[in-house]
């Protein structure tokens, strides 16, 4: 087991990308806090899916687009478990809007999508990074997306979020070099539930790659895990786990 002794959080970790990364960690001999906001019964079908395999795992609610629910939640999950090894930085938030119904971005909509994907990751990385310092190395994955490389997905802002995310790790990996590494996976379409698309949408995403399916929330979770055990010499680094599309363009 690569990770025996260390101690996760994974934020968003009860549903689609983040539960598949809990399951990972755990299965590495990680620790795993599982953290939700709103979705209880799911983070603790995690956390039992975790004890069946032998782990150690906790569910924590916090809003981590609130700066004293995330610090709270790193606090806690050092109070149960003595250290802090790992953050993935996985909770996401959108709501689909046609990109050019520029008057359907409502002052809410805006906010809490910034709240969530950009502020809520910076939140979690500022209140868990002494704890990784004081320990003398810590690894920090956040989940960006194809969205903000190309401009496309749920809505402008959700592009916009993910870009800002993008060069938050490149920041956050310089600034706190060589003791922690930062870096971030940008996956393509999966089919998660998440931004609620319709079927047809997802037919023509499976269509269009060139892996002949979508990426899974398993192709996902083991490049974040990949970072954290062996991707040792990659810092400020971008994975896209995506089937190509943003490297190769659409399948003709
Ligand atoms: N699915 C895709 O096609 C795709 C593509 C590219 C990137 N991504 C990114 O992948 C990540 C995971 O998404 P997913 O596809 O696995 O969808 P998902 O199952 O809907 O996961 C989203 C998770 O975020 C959590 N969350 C939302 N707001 C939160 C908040 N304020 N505080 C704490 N947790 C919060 C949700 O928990 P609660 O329900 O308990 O709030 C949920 O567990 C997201 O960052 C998303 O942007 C997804």
């Amino acid at each position: 087991m690569k990770l025996a002794g260390q101690v996760a959080i994974v934020t968003g970790g009860g549903t689609g990308i983040g539960r598949s990364c809990c399951l990972g960690l755990a299965r590495e001999g990680a620790k795993v806090t599982v953290n939700y906001s709103r979705r209880q019964e799911q983070a603790e079908e995690v956390v039992r899916e975790i004890e069946a395999l032998g782990g150690s795992a906790l569910a924590i609610r916090a809003d981590v687009s609130k700066d004293a629910e995330a610090r709270s939640l790193i606090d806690q999950t050092v109070a149960q478990w003595g250290r802090l090894d790992i953050l993935i930085n996985n909770a996401g938030w959108t709501q689909r809007t046609p990109h050019h119904e520029l008057e359907l971005l409502s002052e809410e909509m805006l906010d809490r999508t910034l709240a969530v994907n950009t502020k809520g990751p910076l939140y979690c990385c500022r209140a868990a990074i002494p704890f990784m310092q004081k320990q003398g190395e810590g690894y920090i994955v956040n989940v960006t997306s194809v969205a903000g490389f190309l401009g496309v997905g749920s809505s402008i802002i959700y592009a916009g979020s993910k870009a800002a995310l993008s060069t938050i790790t490149k920041s956050l990996a310089r600034a706190f070099a060589p003791t922690i590494r930062v870096n971030a996976v940008a996956p393509g379409f999966v089919d998660t539930g998440f931004a609620d698309w319709p079927r047809e949408a997802i037919a023509i995403a499976e269509k269009e790659s060139h892996l002949g399916r979508l990426v899974t929330v398993e192709d996902v979770a083991s490049t974040i895990l990949f970072l954290v055990t062996d991707g040792r010499g990659l810092t400020g680094e971008e994975i896209l786990v995506d089937g190509g599309m943003v490297t190769l363009g659409n399948r003709r």
